[in-house]
């Protein structure tokens, strides 16, 4: 099954964000217990590509992703340990370069026409939108639909459960973003059931907005 076969079923990607692989590991368990398949291990701290790893080998039911992959560099490392699609904020020919010379999917950010229109011309199906709720919304996003009319999103940055299943409704959107499903603190608290619970509940969200699109 093709990333995009799979975003389609599993429509909601959190972020998974640790400084310890034995934590990545447990928060990718507790999201993949409630029900979602996908997650973007995101280079935020000094052991992520640790995480990456042990996520890609110790959670086999659990697609990982690195995110926040800002350089050829980390672009590179990403893939050479395990990650199975890229996620970045911004739109970066490197970054693009490295996941497209090794046939991986890449999602980067773009939030203007501009960068739209150069992620078309860089041969892409489908970026990130962000920060989403900042850069206009639902409106901002079917208004750049409306142009690219063969480019798919992702909107990711102020995704929460009060306006997920909007931006899941945009015919264009293939899956949102974010990291309201792993609190820093229920992760402190080592609460992980608190982290399958947002799971399920966005899982939910995603099927109601599915009936009703
Ligand atoms: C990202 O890297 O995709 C964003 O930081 C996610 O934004 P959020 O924290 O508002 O979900």
């Amino acid at each position: 099954m093709t990333i995009h076969e799979l975003l389609s079923q599993s429509p909601v990607v959190p972020l998974v964000q640790a400084d310890d692989p034995e934590v990545a590991v447990r928060v990718a368990r507790a999201l993949a217990a409630g029900g979602l398949r996908v997650a973007e291990v995101v280079f935020r701290t000094d052991r992520a590509l640790e995480c990456l790893t042990a996520v890609a080998s110790e959670v086999p039911e659990m697609i990982a992703g690195a995110g926040t992959v800002l350089n050829r560099e980390q672009a590179q490392a990403a893939l050479d340990n395990g990650a199975q699609f890229i996620v970045s904020p911004g739109l970066d020919d490197g970054v693009v370069g490295v996941a497209q010379d090794q046939g991986v999917p890449v999602f980067p950010g773009v939030m203007t026409p501009t960068e739209a229109q150069r992620a078309t011309n860089l041969g892409l199906d489908t970026v990130k939108f962000f920060p989403a709720s900042i850069a206009g919304g639902v409106p901002a996003l079917k208004a750049l639909a409306s142009v690219f009319r063969h480019l798919r999103f992702m909107p990711t940055g102020g995704v929460s459960p009060a306006n997920l299943a909007d931006f899941l409704r945009v015919p264009a959107v293939i899956a949102c973003g974010g990291s309201w499903l792993t609190p820093a603190s229920a992760i402190a608290a080592g609460d992980y059931d608190a982290i399958t619970t947002l799971a399920a509940q966005a899982v939910e969200l995603a099927r109601d907005a599915e009936r009703t699109t």
